[in-house]
């Protein structure tokens, strides 16, 4: 969708990543770093200064406590991660649970390792997780489950009577988590982000995603960072080693500095929090029916008073006759059939928002 709009001239509002730019003081801190030499490899599980910055952020916001040396590794983006953490646990014939819609690298990540994706569906509109359901799709086979908070794409969070859910279903089991919680500081209306790491049953058998390009509006940078107890961190520096071996060098020493300093991801979530809202208004009183966006930078539209079409269908339509590129959710659902709803990106110039809403009030 983003070649397509970017052929056609049409306002992006489909991949996730903001048309405005990072603190200019981010790129200066990198410049510097590049200039004080720090331009070799990293070592393979991270530079010090990061990974301590990383367990501080965890200890600080969740009450966690993660060794910097046995506990934290940086990665080259959370969707490195998210690899990484599968193929060091999943072997062939295992079963991992994933919901749907689902983020479009974790299937993929399963079938490389051999695995199996079993598929358990969140359905709209509220896309609660159906815990019932969980608990029937457990079986012997089953090694783990992936879940994502804030999700991308229904901008639903998980509560916490989802965790005290998840934990009882876990108990007595040995399935591990990989919990993508790349959207960890885009939360919404005072909700609190349940992170694994607050739960010490849970945290004891999760690898926990980070990406920084969320969190400091440098997606193009690919750099994110898992947490996990020991033992699992050992088995998965196993695979980051020969996947990517380092991740860039000046970067990293330049995120070091920002979190270490606590910049950028404090006031993140008004940030966004200001620009949905500011969607919103633009929108209200048109056809185009919001869900609940809870967090991430993702906006779903239900378009079901517009037209009947597929969304595939109506999605190219908006790009071709009305100049804005959105998401059709069918790209993450494997067994559901696709709702008529749009996912749109509003991690945009609040021009660009203004621009788009008046041709989506047109259509
Ligand atoms: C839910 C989810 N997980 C993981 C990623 C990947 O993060 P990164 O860009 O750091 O690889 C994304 C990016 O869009 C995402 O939306």
């Amino acid at each position: 969708m983003s070649k397509l709009a970017a052929d056609l001239g049409a306002i992006n509002l489909s991949q996730g990543f903001p048309d405005f730019d990072c603190d200019p003081a981010l790129v200066d801190a990198v410049a510097t770093h590049m200039r004080d030499g720090r331009n070799q490899y990293a070592p393979m599980q991270g530079v010090p200064a990061l990974r301590q910055a990383i367990a501080a952020k965890y200890n600080e916001l969740y009450g966690a406590s993660y060794d910097p040396d046995t506990e934290v590794t940086v990665t080259s983006g959370g969707t490195e991660a998210i690899f990484d953490a599968v193929a060091a646990v999943v072997h062939p014939g295992d079963e991992v649970i994933v919901f749907e819609p689902v983020y479009d690298s974790y299937v993929p990540a399963i079938d490389v390792a051999g695995g199996k994706a079993v598929v358990v569906t969140l359905r709209n509109p509220d896309y609660r997780i159906p815990w019932d359901a969980v608990r029937a799709a457990i079986t012997p086979r089953t090694r783990m489950i992936m879940l994502n908070s804030p999700h991308n794409p229904t901008a639903t969070v998980l509560s916490a009577d989802d965790m005290a859910e998840l934990e009882r279903i876990l108990d007595r089991t040995a399935i591990t988590i990989v919990s993508d919680e790349v959207y960890e500081h885009i939360i919404f209306d005072g909700a609190r982000h349940e992170s694994m790491a607050r739960y010490d049953a849970l945290r004891a058998r999760s690898f926990i995603v980070g990406s920084f390009g969320k969190t400091y509006h440098v997606t193009g940078w690919k750099i994110g960072c898992v947490v996990a107890p020991a033992p699992l961190t050992a088995e998965f520096r196993k695979v980051h080693q020969f996947v990517t071996f380092s991740t860039n060098t000046p970067v990293q020493y330049a995120l070091a500095d920002f979190l270490t300093q606590k910049r950028g991801y404090p006031e993140l979530s008004s940030f966004y929090q200001r620009k949905r809202d500011l969607f919103l208004d633009l929108l209200s009183g048109s056809p185009w029916k919001p869900l609940p966006s809870r967090g991430t930078y993702f906006q779903l539209l239900d378009y079901s008073a517009i037209t009947d079409e597929k969304d595939m269908e109506f999605a190219l339509r908006l790009t071709k006759e009305h100049g804005v590129a959105s998401i059709p959710t069918s790209a993450f659902l494997y067994r559901q059939a696709a709702p008529l709803a749009l996912r749109f990106c509003f991690a945009k110039r609040d021009d660009t928002l203004e621009m788009a809403a008046q041709r989506l009030r047109k259509v």
